[in-house]
């Protein structure tokens, strides 16, 4: 069952009732300034930090769910609707969202009023925009009344929610004409203030919650709109809203149109009172005066609108396949642009005051990102690189405002380091710029100990080098990238942090996926300490390779896959002897993926155990049989209850990785199939069950042992983006940067047909027509350039050359 359609021509989801079975929200905002925003105008806004600069309050795991939100109410005689149906809940005589790239447009009417809200964060200023358009279509005069409510929070998100204490007495706002400040905390340590303005004369404004919302009421009725009046109340303390009345008169067949703009504003710490107490309104004013009129709001919704058509050019796909051009044409690569930006901070399972940028998650996002903006990768890589600690490991996440590694987590993951060269690697190979393996970049933001960026891989590659347990296999530490496989925690009692407790540096429970990882890793680390010219390194490496490549097939192979671990006792994970988790999706995609076993039939014979095992309608689970009781050796793996999570639950994030390790072996159909399982354009025909937007992968889809299996949890923020546009782009479709330049090498379904693909890569425009006419799944035959004849299939890179027609024949 579907909530809505796709609008393909459009770049937008169009969702068709606003009881869709969770919200479905959309974010805007591409540099600075974000918002969540849910098909019923839910959500929040910041500015760079979801816990740190928080402009409104937002409650998470509400009852009624999804509240709080920038909300529209109408009063038209006795009747009060919104825009996007929440809170009020008034029966909608229609209803409409359109998620859209870096906007929403809300569309709704109700006893011959229609009603428009166009969302969104314009290219260059740190607010959002809400155009609401009001237009009488019944044939008598409407009286109506707008109102507007957003709830501030007082900038520091967790605070926020839990101090009350002193947060009842700090709140302050100013109001002048139609624009309402908050300036809470700006009296003493901030020099920012938030505003909420429209761009007409108001009727009446509130700014304290509870004289518009009227005592124990809540925002479905609040009292004010009832009586028709607002009662221009001016916030001290407890919680400051922003309201705006504006009383609408409509003849039949007008419209009126209300710009209401929501903003982040700093000023000079040392200039920023206009006298005593006042702010100072500079930029507010200069910021306000860029959306007054309708021009402007379409220029900068014009601009916003190129951006994109712009970004999403670099990499277009024409298929016989509308699912999966729509995938890779729009929303797939939305997707990546928007686990760039967030990391794992702020989603609707996110609450942006957890989870700030994650070491290993960013490296992984920058995989499906680096070829729409490469130069604000290199800046997320150095950012990401200057947090590494100085003997190769990592702080596992930091915090995007101040962009310093995280102490309550610390280190110990032992695979974040090699994400690193991952990341790196990608950027590097997309652009082929090698300055920045020279850049100068700091240990744990430390610029005394700065080495090049390129010693920075060297530790990553040699820390696991360093780190090798009994059977040679790298140590897993508190976990790889499972975070659940805690092998060295020992967890007994309830609260404590899996992943913070018990010993991380265990020196026996080791990991194979971490030694698969080495191994795809490792190699491309040579490959960029050749290009440097230092073929020494790359041969060191190479070396180091190969002796973890023997160590996995002598101790990492279980006679029919991959074992996944061994424990702190040297007992196996992931194998035939194990009771429960015999077998693990994680080693088995990642080694496979690498090459592992390829030559010697062992990677073909693990995809073959992964999917007589694994496999589910619903995607391949993470593990099976899954684990019933909780194994103090394991640690927060075996705490979900079967079927979820990192417990036999389908982690969307590693289903590539088979995918990606099927095409190596060849096997297109196989490949295409996982694609297809987990794919939202292919989900959205069973959205009642999946119940997660039907654009956007989610992190977790319930597996067979669940209750309801094929339940999606935790949408948006996963590196499932990344690696499944990585998947489908670069060994699907088969359009792989090397350092040489492109290679063409798909590896796709019978039937599939021929495609197109229109590449920017390194200043050129390559575009890449696919021929199949015997239908295989994989090899080419044959490849043209510009009409002649290359050898091989890495389209030859020319200095300077703007234009590629390749002809590639499979066969
Ligand atoms: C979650 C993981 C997450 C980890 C670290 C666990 O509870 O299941 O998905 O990565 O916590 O925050
Ligand atoms: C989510 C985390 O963000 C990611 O880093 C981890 O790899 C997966 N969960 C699996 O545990």
């Amino acid at each position: 069952m579907k909530f809505g359609y796709f609008d393909d021509a459009n770049r937008e989801y169009v969702i068709t009732t606003p009881k869709t079975p969770l919200p479905w929200i959309n974010y805007l905002g591409c540099n600075d300034f974000f918002s969540l925003v849910s098909n019923t105008c839910g959500g929040y806004s910041f500015y760079k930090d979801a816990k740190l600069l928080r402009l409104t309050r937002y409650r998470y795991n509400n009852v009624p769910a999804d509240n709080n939100g920038k909300y529209y109410y109408i009063k038209d005689g006795d009747t009060v609707w919104n825009i996007g149906w929440q809170p009020s809940k008034t029966v909608l005589d229609s209803y409409e969202c359109r998620h859209g790239m870096g906007y929403s447009r809300f569309t709704s009417a109700k006893n011959g009023v229609k009603a428009e809200n166009l969302a969104f964060v314009p290219m260059n200023d740190t607010c959002e925009i809400n155009r609401v358009i009001l237009t009488n279509e019944s044939d008598t005069k409407k009286e109506l009344s707008l109102f507007s409510y957003v709830e501030w929070c007082l900038w520091n998100a967790d605070d926020d929610s839990r101090n009350f204490q002193r947060n009842f007495s700090t709140g302050e706002v100013e109001v002048i004409d139609s624009t309402i400040y908050h300036k809470t905390e700006y009296r003493e340590r901030r020099n920012h203030y938030a505003v909420f303005s429209v761009n007409s004369p108001i009727d009446g404004f509130d700014t304290q919650r509870e004289s518009f919302l009227g005592a124990y009421r809540d925002n479905s009725n609040p009292e004010a709109v009832e009586n028709g009046k607002c009662t221009d109340s001016v916030a001290h303390g407890w919680s400051p809203v922003a309201v705006h009345q504006i009383n609408v008169t409509l003849e039949p067949g007008e419209s009126k149109s209300f710009i209401f703009v929501l903003g982040y504003c700093e000023n000079p710490v040392d200039d920023k009172w206009e006298s005593k107490n006042v702010i100072k309104k500079t930029p507010s004013d200069k910021l306000l005066a860029k959306y007054k009129t309708d021009d402007d709001v379409d220029k900068a919704f014009k601009e916003l609108k190129d951006y994109w058509t712009g970004l999403l050019s670099i990499f277009t796909l024409e298929s016989n396949n509308d699912k999966v051009n729509r995938m890779v044409n729009i929303w797939n690569q939305y997707q990546c642009m928007v686990t760039f930006n967030m990391s794992r901070s702020a989603s609707y399972y996110e609450s942006g005051i957890g989870r700030g940028m994650g070491f290993r998650d960013s490296n992984q996002d920058l995989l499906g990102f680096v070829h729409l903006i490469p130069e604000r990768a290199r800046e997320r890589i150095i950012d990401i690189a200057s947090t590494q600690f100085r003997n190769g490991s990592a702080y596992h996440q930091y915090q995007p405002l101040t962009k310093r590694g995280n102490s309550d987590i610390g280190s110990g993951f032992n695979d974040d380091p090699l994400w690193l060269i991952a990341g790196v690697s990608a950027y590097v190979r997309e652009t082929g710029d090698i300055s920045i393996l020279k850049e100068n970049v700091p240990y744990d933001n430390d610029m005394s100990v700065a080495t090049t960026l390129m010693e920075h891989l060297k530790r990553s590659f040699d820390f696991t080098v360093n780190n090798k347990g009994p059977h040679g296999l790298p140590l897993i530490g508190r976990a790889d990238w499972n975070d659940c496989l805690n092998l060295n925690c020992f967890s007994e009692h309830p609260g404590e942090s899996f992943q913070c407790f018990g010993p991380s540096e265990g020196p026996v429970a080791e990991s194979v996926f971490i030694a698969g990882m080495f191994v795809k890793y490792g190699e491309e680390y040579a490959q960029l300490a050749e290009l440097l010219g230092d073929d020494a390194e790359a041969k060191r490496a190479r070396k180091e390779v190969k002796i973890m490549y023997d160590a996995v097939l002598k101790d990492g192979w279980d006679g029919d896959w991959f074992v996944r671990a061994y424990d702190a006792y040297s007992n196996k994970i992931g194998s035939k002897e194990c009771e429960e988790g015999k077998i693990f999706i994680e080693s088995n995609g990642f080694c496979s993926l690498a090459g592992i076993g390829v030559k010697e039939g062992l990677a073909k014979k693990a995809l073959d155990s992964v999917k007589e095992h694994l496999d589910c309608e619903y995607g391949v689970m993470i593990l099976q049989p899954a684990y019933t009781v909780y194994h103090l050796e394991l640690g927060e793996i075996t705490s979900y209850p079967p079927g979820y999570k990192e417990n036999a639950g389908i982690f969307c994030h590693n289903n590539p990785w088979v995918s990606i390790a099927e095409t190596v072996i060849g096997r297109g159909d196989r490949a295409f199939e996982i694609y297809k399982k987990t794919c939202p354009a292919y989900t959205e025909e069973i959205s009642e069950i999946h119940k997660t937007e039907p654009y956007v992968y989610c992190q977790m889809v319930a597996g067979a042992d669940a209750y309801i299996p094929g339940e999606g949890k935790n949408s948006w923020l996963t590196g499932t983006a990344a690696w499944t546009f990585c998947n489908i782009s670069q060994y699907i479709l088969g359009v792989y940067p090397t350092h040489k330049g492109l290679r063409v090498d798909p590896c796709v379904p019978h039937g599939f047909g021929d495609f197109k693909i229109t590449r920017k890569f390194r200043g050129a425009t390559y575009t890449i027509n696919v021929k199949n006419p015997s239908d295989v799944e994989k090899g080419v035959k044959a490849m043209t350039v510009d009409g002649k004849k290359v050898s091989g299939n890495v389209i030859p890179y020319e200095e300077g050359k703007k234009e590629y027609a390749v002809e590639i024949v499979m066969g």
